[in-house]
């Protein structure tokens, strides 16, 4: 066995003893009053693994012991493997995050839902861990706007970012394909918004369409389970209402919030096709209003700290045109209509900080002024996270040319319609969020990272799992553990000596390191291969 015994994400510090503690059907689990919610999560899916009934037992007495130690952060835990398993933690999160490194310990098959070998026990090696986060956001953004995801894949990819230590998940729940929320108030956002016609395939410039419609979305109690089922692992749901542009679904549903010609001549369908859209969102009382009751309703199934706005690529065409647009603009004492864009998601931000929310957005706001208190989603490369920096702004980095994991794995034509940049196992591994300004003393604080999914090219979960594994398994790493440490052969024993097991064991059709299988290519369908140009930074 390698360093670490194959963990991924390796922990800060291990050390191996000697020989192994076999667990049986008789293990107890006890856990001190703070720490039911990991016991429970650790109980069902050892339970479910091995098929042992794994009964509670007082903390100090039980075979697995998860113990509170406020000496320790709240996501750091000790694991200490000798005559007991002891999870020793600063709280729920910490004994959440020693659970996961013992499933990892002991092996793939403790991963399985259900037991698939008659074993007697299982057993543990006896090691010593001491494990804490590098970074308290840990995220990954899920488009489920352009092609949807039926909620129990969303649930399975929880717990697959779980086994990881990953702890955001960033729902981008609407775009100009697709609104994906019920919403009460507003039926026709999921009655006409969640589904299309047909949709581009593969590339919209190859101007081909599949002729299929395409839809679905969660009702709110689903999207309860998906925010309880993510708690229960330590994950944050942010859900991304997409404002000001990304809006044609919504635009659809109601035209009246639309700022195309006022006469309503051009009625809009739920786009069909890929690419940044002309169609916006009028700056107007009506669009607002409308918004605030939409988040009235996404605030009281979301409990996270923030709320995404989105506000990314918002041509100006319409409100160039628009009488409405440019009256606001000059009541505004604005230069131009451009300034009607961090303007209008300002005053939804508003609204949030009403409820006791912050906003998260899109780089593209620093442009023209951010809300109070935002979390900036840097994607245009570096410079929009660095400059909300120096201005004393939260930070999440999650750069296209790093960080997109719809962009091809590798540059060659058996990669499934493959769009963007090269964007391979190693140079993820290798990703750093603050490159050539590390331990620079901003105002501001970066949280941390978050790899973006986003969905034109991956239409089923299974392209989802192809394009995010084993990439995340990476990130996670680069996101956890100790930088000083990184060693992509090094990691690459790991992930090849177990971690691929592990993931084929929770059914995860990853990316194999040789290239795809025949099955996972799109032989005729076309992608857009980009080579990266900073200058160029324009999607699809
Ligand atoms: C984005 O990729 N448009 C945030």
């Amino acid at each position: 066995m390698s360093a670490f015994h194959q963990l991924i994400p390796a922990p800060w510090s291990f050390s191996a003893g000697t020989g192994e503690l076999e667990l049986d059907a008789g293990t107890s689990v006890g856990a001190d009053p703070e720490l039911r919610g990991p016991r429970r999560w650790l109980t069902r899916a050892l339970g479910g693994a091995t098929g042992w009934d794994l009964a509670p037992a007082p903390a100090r007495e039980a075979g697995i012991r998860l113990l509170l130690d406020p000496s320790l952060d709240a996501e750091a835990y000790r694991l200490e493997v000798s005559d007991a398993v002891v999870i020793s933690a600063g709280g729920a999160a910490g004994a959440f995050y020693g659970a996961q490194t013992l499933l990892q310990l002991l092996g793939p098959a403790a991963l399985r839902q259900a037991p698939v070998v008659a074993v007697e026990g299982w057993s543990v090696p006896r090691v010593s861990v001491e494990d804490k986060p590098r970074f308290g956001y840990r995220g990954t953004m899920l488009d489920v706007a352009r092609h949807f995801m039926p909620k129990d894949n969303v649930l399975r990819f929880i717990e697959v970012m779980a086994m990881h230590k990953l702890n955001v998940l960033h729902l981008h729940l609407t775009d100009d394909q697709g609104w994906r929320m019920q919403i009460n108030r507003y039926p026709k956002l999921t009655e006409t918004g969640a589904w299309r016609r047909e949709s581009s395939l593969g590339s919209w410039r190859a101007g081909v369409f599949d002729g299929r419609p395409h839809g679905g979305f969660y009702t709110q109690d689903d999207l309860r389970e998906i925010v309880a089922f993510a708690a229960d692992r330590h994950i944050t749901v942010i859900p991304e209402i997409d404002v000001p542009g990304h809006s044609q679904a919504a635009i659809a549903a109601y035209p009246e919030l639309g700022a195309g010609p006022a006469d309503g001549s051009s009625p809009v369908e739920v786009w069909t096709r890929w690419g940044i859209n002309e169609t916006v969102l009028e700056v107007s009382e009506t669009s607002l209003e409308f918004y605030r009751n939409v988040l009235d309703e996404v605030v009281e199934i979301f409990p996270s700290p923030w709320i995404s706005l989105g506000g990314d690529e918002v041509p100006l065409t319409q409100w160039q045109a628009s009488a409405q647009a440019q009256a606001k603009a000059a009541e505004l004492g604005l230069d131009d209509v451009s300034g009607l864009h961090s303007w209008f998601v300002g005053q939804l931000a508003l609204h949030l900080k009403h409820h006791g929310r912050a906003t998260s957005v899109w780089d593209e706001i620093g442009d023209g002024g951010l809300p109070d208190g935002a979390l900036v989603a840097s994607w245009r490369g570096y410079e929009g996270g660095i400059d909300a920096l120096r201005k004393g702004y939260d930070v999440v980095m999650c750069p296209e040319h790093k960080l997109y994991l719809d962009h091809r794995q590798a540059d060659g034509d058996d990669e499934p319609v493959p769009v963007g940049f090269v964007t391979t196992l190693q140079a993820v591994y290798e990703f750093e969020p603050l490159p050539g300004v590390e331990g620079t003393d901003f105002p501001g604080r970066l949280l941390g990272a978050q790899a973006n999914i986003w969905s034109e090219h991956l239409d089923s979960p299974r392209r989802v799992q192809f394009a995010a594994f084993p990439r995340l398994s990476a990130i996670s790493e680069v996101f956890w553990s100790n930088p000083a440490g990184r060693d992509y052969d090094e990691f690459l024993t790991r992930l090849t000596g177990a971690h691929l097991a592990r993931l084929e064991a929770m059914g995860v059709e990853y990316r194999p390191l040789s290239g795809p299988a025949p099955w996972q290519q799109r032989p005729g369908v076309e992608g857009w291969k980009r080579d990266y140009d900073a200058e160029q930074l324009v999607r699809n």
